[in-house]
């Protein structure tokens, strides 16, 4: 079995020192950034954009994830494929067309997710799973870190690893929104591949130990 990911939310350092904790990422034992990337429009909050998104890149040597929270991804596909983005996640609410969506983004050699409100059922990908690299079941409502985890997400994550199974896809199953050492390990026995940790990594007084126990948790 492949061993499981720890993916940092960036939006939860400390932007003052930013260099900092990218730094503290690149040396601990996270695999990915997860770059929340959010409008205004389709969630209720702005995070960063661009220029921030640029910075980052300047100094991250681990794969980047760039979740977008934004209505209208289309637009902006070739500009984060341009920033350094490896994978991009878009909005499953937020798609018309996302079956064109997602070709795009492969065509700009990245890696294809895509993000399911806690709402929505994860039977609504049935007939495009196999062209999906990674699914972000979202366990809050997008738009603010530090949120209550929602518990029907375990529900969502075997339904998903079966829909997977089912249809003989590749795809990675990442949890995203209040990840903790209380929730990983179930997470991982349910069939999560990637876990998002955004307030409990960088609130923690030990974020690399917080980060290792994480891992060490996962692949347990
Ligand atoms: C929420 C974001 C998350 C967020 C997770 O909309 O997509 O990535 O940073 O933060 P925590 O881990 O604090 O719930
Ligand atoms: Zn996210």
């Amino acid at each position: 079995m492949s061993s499981k990911l720890i993916a940092p939310s960036i939006l939860a350092a400390d932007f003052a020192n930013l260099q900092r904790d990218i730094e503290m990422v690149n040396s601990s034992e996270a695999d990915w950034f997860h770059i929340d990337v959010m409008d205004g429009v389709f969630v209720p909050n702005i995070s960063f954009g661009m220029p921030v998104l640029k910075a980052i890149n300047t100094h991250a040597k681990k794969i980047i994830d760039v979740h977008l929270m934004i209505v209208d991804p289309d637009r902006y596909i070739k500009t984060f494929a341009d920033l350094g983005a490896n994978i991009l996640t878009v909005d499953y609410e937020a798609c018309t067309h996302l079956h064109r969506t997602l070709q795009a983004i492969k065509s700009e050699n990245m890696q294809a997710g895509v993000a399911l409100n806690p709402h929505t059922p994860v039977s609504l990908l049935e007939d495009i799973i196999n062209d999906i690299d990674l699914v972000c079941i979202m366990s809050v409502n997008p738009g603010f870190g530090g949120q209550s985890f929602i518990e029907n997400t375990y529900s969502k994550v075997h339904q998903l690893k079966e829909l997977i199974r089912k249809k003989g896809a590749s795809t990675k199953i990442e949890i995203d929104g209040g990840v903790t050492n209380k929730n990983a390990k179930q997470l991982v026995d349910a069939g999560a591949d990637v876990l998002v940790a955004g307030s409990y990594v960088f609130k923690s007084n030990n974020q690399p130990e917080t980060i290792k126990g994480l891992k060490t948790l996962a692949n347990s």
